[in-house]
């Protein structure tokens, strides 16, 4: 490819609203653009790369036995309503009438869809087991699109559904799915961590994410340094080790607290260490109050805290309803307290002795509180979130925590869809059985973003082979027609080979072409210029390496083929 004939708009500067260094280079290499908030179009260079990572993700699929469909973007909200996700999907999902009224999503993912084109065509066991699946655009209407197009509102997913006659089959079908996912991610060059995550209040079930570790990630992992425990904070749990406080249990009494609120300053007023506290937040669980309580220097984990209530939604409760629900404003609530309120307790508290909290009252506090005697332990959970530090769950070990980029999920989805849609198969009794659903997402977008985020240097994006969008950047270093057609020459010779090329063929300095070059980051440069025109001599070099090689003419091809094959090894 002729880059006269290309279009590679680089940008010299660095965008001012790209806060990460893939969604900088990536707008800098001239491979996306900006549409509007949260929506990016790629151009034909990033296109390439991205349809790379789809060759990769299609052929490992295929490899797994996996079958592609093709399913429409417009969901209609009959089959939502079905499974009861029409309401529990809530505003991220974008909803659309036709003109007759007839109302529609825009599929931020396709359980539903794929669960009723299965209903409608498999009807026995002989059929199964069966693993469908597409690469199509998902759309979500996220609270923050960011990062470019790591959390845009429409993306590219690659997702797939499997359907198993029992457990043992599902276990080979999410088997299969996670081989396949460390083939991909490898072949892609990117290094994962695969981790446990959040299943949901459905619960017990497997789900893993792939994970790539970054600064700029939102999730937060904890990996055990000595044995294979790694989990999502969402989900990781960690073994408590606090000793349950000693001497005799102190009378409960009042303390006047004036403007005393936050953790800190009660630490402060107290003379005494956060854990001491009993923090008692009010939240509203799909709409009704419940009252969390956990010690003052753990965070509440809302995802523990809304399995644990079997709640679609948990958020915090608005001012006015803490004070309607504790008789006191924010900062003074406790579970001390002859109101009706549900309450649920992290089990460190039952630990607490002699702790202080929230007396339900303006400017007041109890001290001296203890539980069993002062209040009921009611209703007991996990829901705290692990941090780093914590004894691992399952060795003890003093657990790293890290941030990650979800690069992919997957997930033993159960019944959920077979049984709330009502798909079954005859089994061999001739008796109609539900079968049981695991499904398997990747962000190939958000994959790209990865690969870049893991591959770059002060220079620009440095591609691993596998997913480059050309092979190798041939500059030329012509004055002369004569030169110029000598290099045409090579460029012919390297096209003519297979080899995917991208020929800057620019009347522009040798400077400009190098520096577009490393920005671009293809994974081998060849120039041709004052060497060759000499001695007869092309240079080579690879992106990752900052010593170039003079070749031969005779010997460039075969030196080029075997770059080619030794870049390509690293990544399978
Ligand atoms: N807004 C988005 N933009 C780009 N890719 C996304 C987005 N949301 C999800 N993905 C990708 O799709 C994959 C499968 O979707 P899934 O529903 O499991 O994501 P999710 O749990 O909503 O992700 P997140 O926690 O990041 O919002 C994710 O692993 C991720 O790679
Ligand atoms: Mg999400
Ligand atoms: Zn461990």
């Amino acid at each position: 490819m002729r880059f006269t004939r290309y279009l590679v708009p680089t940008l010299r500067e660095d965008p001012s609203d790209a806060a990460v260094t893939s969604h900088r280079l990536m707008l800098r290499a001239g491979l996306i653009r900006k549409e509007s908030a949260g929506m990016y179009l790629y151009l034909p260079l990033g296109f390439r790369a991205l349809r790379k990572i789809i060759d990769i993700v299609r052929e490992e699929m295929e490899r797994a036995g996996a079958l592609e469909f093709l399913m429409p973007e417009l969901t209609s909200a009959d089959l939502w309503r079905e499974s009861g996700r029409w309401e529990a999907m809530g505003r991220e999902m974008i909803r659309i009438k036709d003109r007759n009224g007839q109302e529609y999503a825009l599929a931020p993912t396709h359980e539903e869809a794929f669960t009723a084109a299965v209903r409608s065509i498999v009807s026995s066991y002989r059929d199964l087991p069966l693993n469908a699946y597409q690469i199509n655009t998902k759309f979500r209407d996220e609270i923050r699109p960011r990062y470019g197009v790591m959390r845009s509102k429409e993306f590219i997913m690659k997702d797939a559904y499997s359907f198993d006659m029992d457990e043992e089959g599902l276990e080979r079908s999410y088997q299969a799915m996670r081989r396949a996912y460390r083939n991909i991610f490898s072949r892609c060059g990117i290094d994962t961590i695969p981790v446990e995550a959040d299943t949901g209040s459905m619960g017990g079930s497997d789900s893993e994410e792939f994970m790539v570790a970054s600064e700029v990630g939102e999730e937060v992992l904890l990996l055990c340094p000595d044995c294979a425990y790694k989990a999502n904070q969402e989900r990781a749990e960690y073994k408590r080790t606090e000793p349950k406080g000693g001497g005799p249990a102190e009378e409960l009494r009042v303390v006047d607290t004036p403007n005393v609120k936050t953790i800190d300053e009660l630490a402060a007023f107290f003379k005494c260490g956060a854990e001491r506290f009993l923090k008692s937040l009010i939240y509203l669980a799909d709409g009704k109050p419940v009252m969390a309580v956990v010690p003052g220097d753990r965070e509440i984990n809302e995802v523990k805290l809304k399995n644990a209530l079997g709640a679609l939604e948990v958020e915090l409760a608005p001012d006015s309803v803490v004070e309607d629900v504790t008789g006191a404003p924010v900062g003074f609530a406790g579970p001390v307290t002859k109101k009706k309120i549900r309450a649920i307790f992290d089990p460190a508290i039952s630990n607490a002795h002699n702790a202080i909290t929230g007396a339900n009252e303006r400017d007041r506090h109890f001290a001296g509180v203890n539980p069993e005697r002062d209040f009921q332990i009611t209703e007991q959970a996990d829901i705290t979130s692990a941090v780093k530090g914590d004894a691992c769950p399952r060795c003890g070990a003093a657990m790293n925590e890290r941030k990650g980029i979800e690069v992919g999920h997957i997930f033993k989805l159960g019944y959920k869809y077979t049984k709330s849609m009502n798909l079954t198969v005859l089994d061999e009794s001739g008796k109609a059985v539900h079968p049981i659903m695991g499904c398997y997402g990747i962000g190939v977008n958000r994959t790209m973003a990865a690969v870049i985020e893991q591959h770059n240097d002060e220079k620009g994006i440095v591609w691993p082979m596998t997913v480059a969008p050309f092979q190798a950047h041939l500059v030329a270093i012509a004055k002369t027609d004569e030169e110029t057609a000598a290099v045409d020459e090579i460029y012919d010779m390297l096209s003519g080979a297979g080899i995917d090329v991208l020929y800057d063929d620019r009347r522009a300095s040798a400077g400009v072409k190098f520096a577009d070059a490393d920005l671009i980051g293809m994974p081998i440069r060849v120039t041709v210029g004052k060497s060759y025109f000499k001695d007869g001599e092309i240079e080579v070099k690879l992106r990752s390496e900052s010593e170039a090689k003079r070749v031969p003419k005779d010997e460039f091809l075969g030196h080029i083929r075997g770059l080619i094959e030794k870049e390509w090894g690293r990544y399978t």
